[in-house]
């Protein structure tokens, strides 16, 4: 990977480890630019997997970001990411997050509920500042995306944003009180979305909401469209590629007569898994190898549940290959299972790998790059796994392992200190070496 062995890579750095290939990740970044063009509102979204190097490479290629909590709004601001081009999202912001998103100065703020905009004001005047974010509002449209119920945000019994008739009566407020800035409309209709159907019709919902309210917004409307295309998790495995992704929104935009009814807008999308999900893999290495019931047998790795819950989570299925025997005949069937003490802690449930699988070997998990690291935990006390970026044949650290230490941290019965309040470094160094393209 990235021109280099993953054993190597293993041995050097330890297991388990997320490995993400850099120039996979640009390419696909490039992708998207050339699907969408210049001016489209590129926009990653860093609950994927988010880490400073990420962001500083996000930077350079002009992309904005979107975060949902403090602190993925700290790990951005300290990588010296633009704060202009950062979206703040998220159903249950707190006083705190509002109050610093504007200290700091985000550039945009998804509006989740019709209270909202008064916790903003409140914020507002604690913070003490004159910056006042743009607002999109957050639509719970009327789809029924078909993927797994735990990642679908719109339609019958989730949760998110406004009904259309609810968000259009808070944008005549927000219009008529003149105090903030409304600039569009976003929907984002689920995660892991392999229909391009589905994807005309948010567009459609979009244009459909702000054509009536146009007055509402600005000349130029941003018209987020969200994330949401799925990654092929298994070979063979067919998705939309990024240019029918394009397409189906465009078809959607044209259908619903966006030009004529809207005049000028521009589109922002919000991926993250279909950016980095392939560009990342997982290594463990077998600790185990032991016969279960009548024919089966097990490999055991060191990880697991902790890196990794969406096995758990969401049912979801990964290739596992042995990485130290790459031409090894994969002859048999393993059930490969991680080191949490629980029964639903598999990695895969018939993983055919060589036979001779062994104590030792490297194992390797393709398509981890999103919403593995970032959902791991540090169940069973173990500490969570490390991030290398890989190259042109070199590999370089970019996430240092957990130590035992990181774990004890916060026990204050341990000893650990409690840090001073209101402490917040500046940011590292000036990453955005490139100024953005969209804003
Ligand atoms: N925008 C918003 C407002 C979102 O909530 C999300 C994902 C995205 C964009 C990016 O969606 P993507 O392009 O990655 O599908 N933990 C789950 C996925 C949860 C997705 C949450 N929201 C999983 O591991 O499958």
């Amino acid at each position: 990977m990235g021109g280099v062995a993953l054993t190597e890579i293993a041995a050097r750095f330890g297991t388990p480890l997320i490995v993400v290939d850099e120039s996979h990740l640009e390419d696909r970044l490039a992708r998207f630019r050339a699907a969408f063009g210049v001016d489209a509102g590129l926009t990653y979204a860093g609950k994927a997997f988010l880490c400073g190097a990420l962001v500083r490479l996000l930077a350079r290629e002009g992309w904005l970001v979107d975060v949902v909590s403090g602190g993925e709004l700290e790990l951005v601001r300290r990588a010296g990411f633009p704060m202009r081009d950062v979206i703040l999202h998220g159903n249950a912001k707190s006083a705190a997050e509002l109050k610093r998103a504007i200290e700091y100065g985000v550039g945009r703020i998804v509006i989740d509920h019709p209270d909202e905009v008064d916790d903003l004001r409140k914020a507002a005047t604690v913070a003490g500042s004159d910056h006042r974010p743009d607002l999109l509002l957050r639509l719970n449209a009327d789809l029924t995306p078909e993927t797994h119920e735990k990642v679908r945000t719109v339609g019958p019994g989730t949760h998110f944003g406004m009904a259309p008739p609810v968000a259009a009566s808070v944008a005549r407020r927000i219009a008529g009180a003149g105090e903030w800035r409304l600039v569009g409309a976003h929907i984002h209709a689920g995660s892991q979305i392999r229909d391009p159907a589905l994807f005309s019709r948010i567009a459609e919902e979009a244009v459909g909401f702000v054509a009536p309210l146009r007055l509402c917004f600005p000349e130029t409307v941003d018209l987020d469209l969200g994330g949401g295309l799925a990654a092929p998790y298994r070979a063979g495995e067919d998705v939309p590629t990024l240019r029918e992704y394009a397409k189906a929104l465009e078809v959607g935009l044209r259908r619903s007569d966006a030009e004529a009814r809207l005049g000028s807008y521009r589109l922002i999308v919000e991926p993250g898994r279909s950016v980095i999900a392939n560009a990342g893999l997982t290594l463990y290495t077998i600790h185990a190898r032991k016969r279960l019931d009548g024919a089966a047998e097990a490999l055991a790795v060191d990880g697991g549940l902790s890196d990794n819950p969406r096995p758990s989570l969401y049912g979801a299925s990964y290739e596992v290959l042995n990485a130290s025997r790459p031409r090894g005949e994969a002859g048999r069937t393993f059930r490969v299972v991680g080191r949490h003490c629980e029964s639903g802690d598999v990695i895969a449930p018939a993983a055919m790998l060589p036979g001779d699988s062994a104590v030792g070997d490297v194992l390797a998990i393709p398509g981890t790059g999103a919403y593995v690291f970032a959902m791991s935990s540090r169940y069973n006390g173990v500490g969570r796994p490390a991030v290398v970026f890989v190259r042109d044949g070199v590999a370089r650290k970019v996430v240092r392992r957990e130590t035992d230490d990181d774990l004890l941290a916060c026990d204050l019965a341990l000893g650990g200190p409690e840090p001073a309040r209101g402490a917040r470094p500046e940011p590292v160094s000036a990453a955005a070496t490139r100024p953005s393209r969209a804003r």
